[in-house]
């Protein structure tokens, strides 16, 4: 089966491109490399059953050539960076409601039958029910989350317009190897440049529960083949949180450091649209038999060795 992955050379989307691979899927690559990298993709081109095709999203008649033959998309492209949209108010819109537009408009020229989308706990805003379900009635705080929520919508309406199958799949933040944006990758690149201060968004008891890539992929592979709906939503994330505290001091050992001072800039959020907490409700994908096997700490202690490892990953965003 043939399958297009957008955003694949990205953190998340090049480990689904390798997941595919070894399912047995061609798979087709459509990546701008905006924020992804041809690096990420070695392993994945090697094989010669993927193809790069190096698009925007928004841009349909490239788009429809590359998803001639398709049956499924995993659509994955989008501006990730959940605190871009202050300064820019337009990005979010331009490249997740927009660009989901013109991912959905090619599927229905193409034929192309199905649609994986990764949205996000952001649509929850700030939500006072934990941990959240997917029925939560969310009001939003930020541009990207409402870009996410808008998005899913016209994949919804899609479905029942034109008979396009979704799974929307919404994340928590995920950690793990080929990771390029995030907290890691701020405090590392903090510490690399101060290793005496880390000054630290909000007064750190903010809690997250990050996913590694590992179980996130797992998760999403054995939802997709249990699940048989038209329209399905459904969260994805850790059963645990962590406090930014704790990540801080996690981050700080593994880089061999003892004593680093931490200045909290203050207030419950780290930024506008940041929640205090986030903890999804996981009962729709744990029916389905999933269950996360690398813990919080771990995954933490995993994804700043890579960095380490892969200083290059590091230095290339202050190029960018
Ligand atoms: N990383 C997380 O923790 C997290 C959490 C929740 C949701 N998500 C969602 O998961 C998806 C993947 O996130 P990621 O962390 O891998 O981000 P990423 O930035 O590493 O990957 C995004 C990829 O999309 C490509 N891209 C961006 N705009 C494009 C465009 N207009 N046309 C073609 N390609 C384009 C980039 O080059 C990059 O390869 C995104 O939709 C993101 O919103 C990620």
């Amino acid at each position: 089966m043939q399958v297009l992955v957008t955003g694949g050379a990205g953190f998340i989307g090049s480990h689904i491109v390798d997941r595919l691979l070894l399912r047995g899927n061609d798979v087709i690559i459509y990546d701008n490399l905006s924020s992804g990298f041809r690096r990420h993709l070695e392993p994945a081109l090697k094989t010669g059953k993927a193809v790069l095709v190096e698009g925007d999203i928004l841009n349909g008649r490239k788009l429809v050539k590359a998803m001639k033959d398709v049956s499924t998309v995993f659509h994955l492209a989008a501006n990730a960076d959940v605190r871009g949209g202050q300064a820019d108010t337009g990005v979010d819109l331009r490249q997740n409601l927009l660009g989901t537009r013109s991912v959905l408009e090619s599927m229905r020229t193409t034929g192309a039958s199905e649609i994986v989308f990764t949205s996000s706990a952001t649509v929850y805003g700030e939500p006072d029910r934990f941990p959240t379900p997917e029925d939560y009635a969310p009001l939003q705080t930020s541009l990207y989350g409402a870009s996410k929520l808008g998005a899913e919508a016209i994949i919804q309406a899609y479905g029942e317009y034109f008979g396009i199958r979704s799974c929307v799949f919404r994340f928590v933040s995920w950690l793990g190897e080929r990771y390029s944006h995030g907290v890691v990758y701020d405090f590392i690149n903090k510490l690399r440049a101060n290793p005496k201060e880390l000054e630290i968004l909000g007064d750190g008891n903010q809690k997250k529960s990050y996913l590694h890539v590992d179980d996130g992929t797992k998760g999403i592979f054995l939802a997709l083949d249990k699940i048989s709906g038209l329209k399905n939503v459904i969260n994805l994330g850790h059963v645990d949180y962590i406090d930014v505290k704790s990540v801080a001091r996690i981050v700080s050992d593994e880089m061999g450091l003892k004593k680093v001072v931490y200045r909290f800039l203050g207030g419950s959020r780290g930024w506008l649209g940041d929640s205090p907490l986030v903890h999804l409700d996981l009962s729709k994908i744990k029916q389905l038999g999933f269950y996360p096997n690398v813990g919080i700490e771990e995954g933490l202690r995993r994804t700043a060795r890579y960095l380490l490892e892969n200083i290059w990953l590091l230095d290339i965003r202050k190029m960018k």
